[in-house]
């Protein structure tokens, strides 16, 4: 095994986003700072110029606004520096056409880290994988900037964006009704219930008193929560 003297810091669920100050596509950012009491999905790429990130990045412009319907923001970064980011996009924009993606104009902003500080403070980079270029990893970030949840993916795996729109709606989700997300969560389906806090509940809970409850067993009960009550957190935002 490969041991390296700079030891790879792994920030963790939970955690307070590091800080830091940087230069982007969209000028300069202090995060998570400028971005209080918004969502934001942070995320790394390999390397400008590559095929897979270019595929990710048309995906992830396209969904700028679907994103943004959930109050979410995308940041982007790679250990590229400025004018490699500057003429990849312009390149993206004028000459890729992709799965019926084309002309697509990257608006969020995409760092550069060319001495991979902010990599090294999100342990993207991880050096069984690269020393020197970050892998695909995906910050969850809330809007009191703590990180909710992390998700990585080697090299060569474009990311499931319909996977990262369902963690942010299954967090939203979770967070305004108090309940969690079974597997394989889509929004509209039935939400899992808080485990019963007392022997009274849990009797009641299997004798089906409670209107509106599926209970597997005591400790496993679910409810519906329909489509437009998940919606609603995006109409409510609108207004
Ligand atoms: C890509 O985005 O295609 C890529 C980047 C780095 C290594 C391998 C693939």
């Amino acid at each position: 095994m490969e041991t390296t003297t700079n030891s790879t810091f792994l920030p963790r669920i939970g955690d307070r986003a590091p800080e830091f100050k940087a230069v982007t596509t969209q000028g300069n950012i202090n995060f998570p700072a400028d971005y209080a009491g918004k969502w934001v999905i942070l995320f790394s790429h390999p390397a400008d110029f590559t095929p897979v990130c270019t595929s990710e990045f048309m995906t992830f412009a396209t969904l700028q606004d679907d994103f943004a319907v959930w109050n979410t923001q995308l940041v982007g970064l790679s250990v590229d520096g400025l004018y490699s980011h500057i003429a990849w996009l312009r390149t993206i924009k004028e000459k890729i056409e992709f799965k019926g993606m084309k002309n697509v104009e990257v608006k969020f902003p995409l760092i550069e880290d060319i001495t991979m500080e902010i990599a090294r403070k999100y342990g993207m980079i991880q050096p069984g994988e690269s020393s020197t270029k970050a892998v695909r990893a995906v910050f969850f970030i809330d809007p009191k900037g703590v990180i909710r949840a992390i998700i990585y993916y080697p090299l060569s795996l474009g990311r499931n964006f319909a996977e990262l729109k369902r963690v942010i709606i299954a967090l939203q989700t979770a967070d305004t009704y108090s309940i969690a997300t079974p597997a394989d969560w889509q929004p509209g389906d039935d939400v899992i219930v808080p485990p019963a806090g007392s022997c009274g509940v849990a009797k009641e809970r299997m004798e089906s008193k409670v209107a509106d409850l599926t209970c597997y067993d005591w400790f496993f009960c679910t409810k519906k929560l329909p489509l437009e009550r998940v919606n609603s957190l995006v109409v409510a935002r609108k207004n």
